[in-house]
């Protein structure tokens, strides 16, 4: 595997894949990898001739009282979890490098689906998300690019975001990886006590019983009531707990598939997932 810092050098390594018109996967990532990011990794080994990762812990997506000075940067074991993956490509640049010395004047904005969800308490996130990508789909100009389902509305963001602005690539989702006790991998995992670890699990357990509360006739309302009470219960203090449809337009009853979405802190760390409910009529 090879791995570059800048725009420069990654171009230079991608140039003969791009002259014998080899296809090319792209993951981006801001790194601390677990099996959910190699499992982008796979999906892209599978359907594309070349895969390039990124990591890049992006400044411009976090608020003012997130977490981006302490974001976990392992950039040696990740390197190594990706060349034992196949991955052929790292891109690691700096912030320099993707930024440079001049004031930035220019976002993508993607409008009403960023204000819904993790956008209402995070101002600006998705912009900056979206922003990001843009940059980085101009700089590595892949054929197919991997968002796992683990941040559906960032999926549904870049997704919109892609069409809007025609880019010539296709966006794939993946499932979610989770731990054998269904608590969603991610990077911020790492922040739990192992009290708050073990306590954890209890999202996709809470989601997995208001899915069987929908197939068994609940009322909408009455499963996500429940979906709340048995989180708080928990010990989890509750961003937002909301069911919308695929793609984030308001749901108001289970007649068809619905998303149900969860943002929920422990201490000060705050967990997401999801779970998709498919609708059959009877
Ligand atoms: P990051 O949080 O590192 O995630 C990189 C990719 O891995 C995202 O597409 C995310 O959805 C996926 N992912 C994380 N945990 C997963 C899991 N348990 N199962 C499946 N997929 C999972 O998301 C970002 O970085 C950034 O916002 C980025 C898109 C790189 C832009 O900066």
């Amino acid at each position: 595997m090879k791995t570059e810092t800048t725009v420069q050098s990654l171009n230079a390594a991608l140039a003969p894949a791009r002259l014998a018109r080899k296809t090319i996967g792209f993951v981006p990532t801001m790194g601390n990898l677990h099996q959910g990011h190699l499992n982008l990794v796979l999906e892209a080994k599978k359907l594309c001739d070349i895969v390039v990762v990124s990591i890049f812990v992006n400044p411009i997506q976090f608020g003012p009282n997130e977490d981006f000075d302490n974001y976990p940067r392992t950039l040696e074991a990740d390197s190594q979890l990706l060349a034992e993956a196949g991955c052929d490509v790292l891109f690691a640049p700096s912030v320099q490098q993707m930024y440079g010395d001049q004031p930035r004047r220019t976002a993508v904005v993607v409008g009403e689906i960023t204000d819904v969800l993790c956008g209402r308490s995070r101002a600006g996130h998705f912009d900056g998300v979206a922003t990001v990508v843009t940059k980085l789909f101009h700089i590595v100009q892949p054929d197919t690019a991997f968002f796992g389902q683990k941040d559906w509305q960032q999926l549904a963001v870049i997704r919109q975001m892609t069409r809007d602005l025609s880019f010539p690539i296709d966006v794939v989702g993946v499932p979610i990886a989770r731990a054998e006790d269904g608590l969603a991998l991610s990077s911020r995992n790492g922040y739990l006590t192992d009290l708050q670890r073990k306590v954890a699990p209890k999202i996709y357990q809470s989601l997995t019983d208001a899915e069987h509360a929908l197939q068994t006739q609940s009322s909408l309302a009455d499963a996500l009531t429940q979906l709340r009470a048995s989180l708080t219960k928990a010990g989890f203090e509750i961003d937002y707990v909301e069911a919308l449809s695929p793609d984030l337009a308001p749901v108001t009853a289970f007649d068809q598939d619905i998303v149900l979405f969860v943002a929920a802190k422990l201490g000060e760390t705050r967990l997401i997932d999801n779970l998709l409910v498919k609708y059959t009529e009877h």
